[in-house]
Formats: C-alpha cells, sequence, structure tokens
C-alpha cells in the first residue's frame, strides 16, 4: 500500500510522469519559507543569485529540514522505495512582470545520473498559477528515451544551458499544473516540460528538490547527495552534512565546493565553470 498517494496517483505518475497536487507544507509555512528567503535576500544584497539557488538546503536548516519532510519522502517512497537521497535542490524564482521563462527540455540531459529513476518534488513558496509562469508538462513524453537538446544560453531562459529539445512539442497537449503555496507537484526526470514568463504584479517562488534512490550513480564525476530516508548500501555519492545555523561558516565553504563541482558536470563541454559565472554568458 502507498503511504501518502493513492494508487491511482502512482498509475498516473507511471503513465503521464507526473502526478499533482499534493500537499507538502501547509500555505501558512510556505509563506514562512518565502519570509526566510526574502529576509535573507534583504541582506545579502538582492534576489538569491548563482550559486546560492542550487543546494540552498546545504546553507539553511529550514531547507534542511523541508528535504527531509516526511509526507514529501512519504510521496517519494510511494514511488521510488524507502532509501532515499536529495541529490539536489534548485530554486526557480520569476520576479514580477519579467520575460524570464524555460524551454521545453527533460531533466535528465545534463544531470550526468547513471539511470531515469529521478523525481522532482516542485514545492510552492508562492502559488504557481498561469499568470506566474506555473510549469506546463506534456504527458507521457517521460516513456521516451533521452532526447538530443541544443544549448541557447538563451539569457531569459532559467536553465543552466538555456537547453531545449530539439524536437516540435505539441504545446496544445500541455498541463499546466497550477498549485497552491505549499503544495507540490512530482514529475519523471524525462518529462517534457518548460514554463512560460510571469506576467504577474508578485514573485513566484519554488524549489525543486531532486530525488533519487541509493542505487543511482554518478556517471560525469564524483558528486555529492544527502541521505533523508532509509540507508545508503551503495555509498556512490559524498555524504552532505547538515547546517546547524543559517549560512553556517563550514557549511558554505562545503556549498560552495560541491557546487562548483556539481555545476562542472551539469555545464560539461561549455565555456561555464560554475554557477556564479553564469552571468558571464549572460545568465541570469
Ligand atoms: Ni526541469
Amino acid at each position: 500500500m502507498p503511504k501518502i498517494l493513492s494508487s491511482e496517483q502512482v498509475d498516473a505518475f507511471r503513465r503521464d510522469g507526473y502526478v499533482f497536487p499534493i500537499r507538502a507544507i501547509s500555505a501558512a509555512d510556505a509563506a514562512d519559507c518565502r519570509r526566510r528567503i526574502e529576509a535573507f535576500e534583504a541582506t545579502s544584497g538582492g534576489p538569491l543569485h548563482g550559486g546560492l539557488r542550487h543546494k540552498t538546503h546545504l546553507l539553511f536548516p529550514f531547507l534542511a529540514d523541508l528535504v527531509r519532510n516526511p509526507v514529501i519522502l512519504d510521496a517519494v517512497e510511494d514511488l521510488y522505495g524507502p532509501d532515499l537521497l536529495c541529490w539536489t535542490t534548485n530554486f526557480f524564482i520569476k520576479e514580477a512582470a519579467t520575460p524570464s521563462f524555460v524551454s521545453w527540455h527533460q531533466d535528465s540531459t545534463y544531470w550526468g545520473l547513471s539511470t531515469p529513476d529521478v523525481v522532482t518534488a516542485w514545492v510552492a513558496f508562492t502559488p504557481a498559477t498561469s499568470a506566474n509562469g506555473a510549469m506546463q508538462f506534456i504527458p507521457g513524453t517521460h516513456l521516451h528515451d533521452q532526447i538530443p537538446h541544443r544549448d541557447t544560453f538563451d539569457k531569459d531562459n532559467l536553465l543552466t544551458r538555456g537547453q531545449e529539445v530539439m524536437v516540435d512539442v505539441d504545446g496544445a497537449k500541455a498541463v499546466t499544473i497550477t498549485l497552491g503555496a505549499g503544495e507540490m507537484s512530482l514529475h519523471h526526470v524525462r518529462l517534457v516540460h518548460g514554463s512560460p514568463p510571469n506576467h504577474s504584479a508578485d514573485r513566484r517562488i519554488g524549489l525543486a528538490i531532486r530525488y533519487i534512490p541509493t542505487h543511482v550513480r554518478p556517471i560525469a564525476g564524483a558528486d555529492s547527495a544527502t541521505l533523508v530516508r532509509g540507508v545508503d548500501a551503495f555509498g556512490h555519492f559524498e555524504p552532505e552534512p547538515r547546517p546547524a545555523i543559517d549560512m553556517d561558516p563550514a557549511l558554505v565553504e562545503f556549498h560552495h565546493r560541491v557546487t562548483t563541482r556539481n555545476a562542472r558536470i551539469l555545464y560539461r563541454g561549455t565555456a561555464v565553470r560554475s554557477y556564479d559565472d553564469e552571468g558571464a554568458v549572460g545568465r541570469r
């Protein structure tokens, strides 16, 4: 018996490549997450940027707790079993009335993982609506193999390389993933998805938490991950410590090292050397 998802939701994930909405945290807790991130932004010179948007759960205890949230983990366990790593987290923040978008892509393209057993829990800190650039999914596309992508490095594209699938996507089949604050969607690493700009008067903030079962291996260089449930009998990833305080100095150093290494995997074959270099090629 699944722990959180219904059998129908598990079947839907297998058939369509996604399931939503699922209540992960309360709307009040989502508002609190937003407040904490914005309090940090207020003292650090503006919107989260560069490496701070990635593996941010290594820098803030409240996000370390979120990636270990039992409701989220129960749902992921329903799909991928009881031994789970959080491989990374990525903030997707679209400022009010800005052109930032995400092109149609499969997450699996540059991640350097051995199998497509990867699921994203996308947790909404603000509501996600068609007006503010909610994600769109093309149902069933996770059943395709890896599709070739081209890099665009479009400055308004929130993806690392501005990558997009090299096939025509039938936008008429797209499903808009509308979420309330504190709700999440779960999507498969091969699902074709994207998102349009935020035309609304407020920011749209979501945290994408990437989970893998412990048997998945890094295949493009050493990488790290956080064991969040069960046991890791494989040890394919360098274990990650948990922050005790916001911007814990020991963790800031660790975070910089592992995100720089991870960025080299994601940007392999390009001139970009770290998330903080993104600006050098016109990236956010
Ligand atoms: Ni994606």
